[in-house]
């Protein structure tokens, strides 16, 4: 028999309600939320950098404005997400730690690097897209500070999904080059963002319990199977090839048969070992030891306010 507030628990879960912190809750529903919300804070946070590199190269002023918003708004997701992990007991610099530490992990699809500015388009269309795809029904996840974080960012990923779709829109209305330049970023990022819905669900170790809890709410390649349907006819709007030869509609199921990842190299870059992972790392270090004073000075300061109202 278990206890009044387990059955409690499970009882909200059923009517489809939400966890709040103050609630009971299973240790391992605890633990893998802290898991996954800290995991997707590290990604947001970490996600700035392959962006970032073309902040000072945009080709033009509304080019690097758009950049350093969506870049800026990333930013903003990572701090909602860590504090939404907070409520659940684990502290920020914690989780700072372990993202220094190298321990923690964040979305393979930020260890790839962005040798051409159609990247910047490529990132925006598939990566904030596949990332839409993925957090639209995180909205209705049962724990409440995750869901409500999840409606604001979705609001922001929007915006950031059209800019990238409306740099390759540009590049494909360009010269030979630009189509081609284009052609070549969307060969090197289709996989790579197919990777970020997670491995096949016959080897998705959380999503039984993930889903019994109402955290996920589509399986992994249900929603990359959803995603791959959004992006066909956007990619023919735009003219561009998606690099699947196996990929093709199935009438009856109403859905496209697809290709697979290449799962060797998304374990080999979950391992550490893709383009840019130890950049990525180093980079996040850097920024950490760049802005101790920042911390030390905030400290000093919240110390000195709380003395002086304590007077
Ligand atoms: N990159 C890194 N690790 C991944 C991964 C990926 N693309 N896909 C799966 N994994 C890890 C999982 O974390 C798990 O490892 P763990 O148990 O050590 O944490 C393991 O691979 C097995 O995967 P599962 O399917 O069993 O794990 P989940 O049930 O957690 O599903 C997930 C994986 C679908 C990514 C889920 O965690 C999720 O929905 N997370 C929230 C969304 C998220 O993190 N998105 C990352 C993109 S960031 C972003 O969108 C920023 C935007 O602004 C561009």
């Amino acid at each position: 028999d278990i206890s009044a507030e387990e059955q409690q628990f499970n009882d909200l879960i059923a009517q489809d309600s939400r966890i709040e912190p103050r609630d009971w809750m299973p240790e391992a529903y605890r633990k893998t939320l802290i898991r996954q919300i800290a995991q997707h804070a590290h990604s947001e946070i970490i996600g700035m950098q392959p962006e970032s590199n073309w902040i000072l190269r945009a080709p033009s002023l509304k080019r690097k404005a758009i950049l350093i918003a969506k870049v800026q708004d990333e930013a903003g997701h990572g701090l909602y997400l860590y504090s939404a992990a907070q409520t659940l007991g684990v502290g920020r610099d914690e989780m700072t730690e372990q993202l220094i530490a190298g321990t923690a992990r964040y979305s393979s699809i930020f260890n790839y690097a962005t040798p051409t500015w159609a990247d910047m388009g490529s990132i925006g269309w598939l990566v904030d897209g596949a990332a839409i795809c993925n957090q639209v029904p995180l909205c209705r996840a049962s724990y409440g500070p995750y869901g409500r974080a999840m409606v604001r960012i979705c609001k922001e990923e929007s915006f950031h999904q059209r800019q990238g779709f409306e740099i390759l829109l540009e590049l494909m209305n360009g010269t030979p080059e630009q189509r081609q330049m284009a052609q070549e970023s969307v060969n090197r990022w289709y996989w790579p963002a197919l990777m970020m819905f997670g491995p096949p669900d016959d080897d998705s170790p959380n999503s039984a319990r993930s889903m019994a809890w109402k955290i996920k709410r589509f399986s992994n390649d249900e929603l990359r199977r959803r995603f791959v349907g959004m992006l066909v006819p956007q990619a023919e709007v735009l003219g561009l090839t998606l690099p699947d030869p196996d990929l093709t509609w199935n009438e009856e199921k109403q859905a496209y048969d697809m290709g697979q990842p290449d799962w060797d190299e998304f374990h080999e870059v979950l391992a550490g070992r893709g383009q840019m992972n130890a950049q990525r790392m180093q980079r996040r270090r850097d920024a950490h030891d760049e802005g101790a004073w920042v911390r030390e000075a905030a400290a000093a300061y919240a110390a000195r306010q709380s003395a002086t109202t304590e007077r």
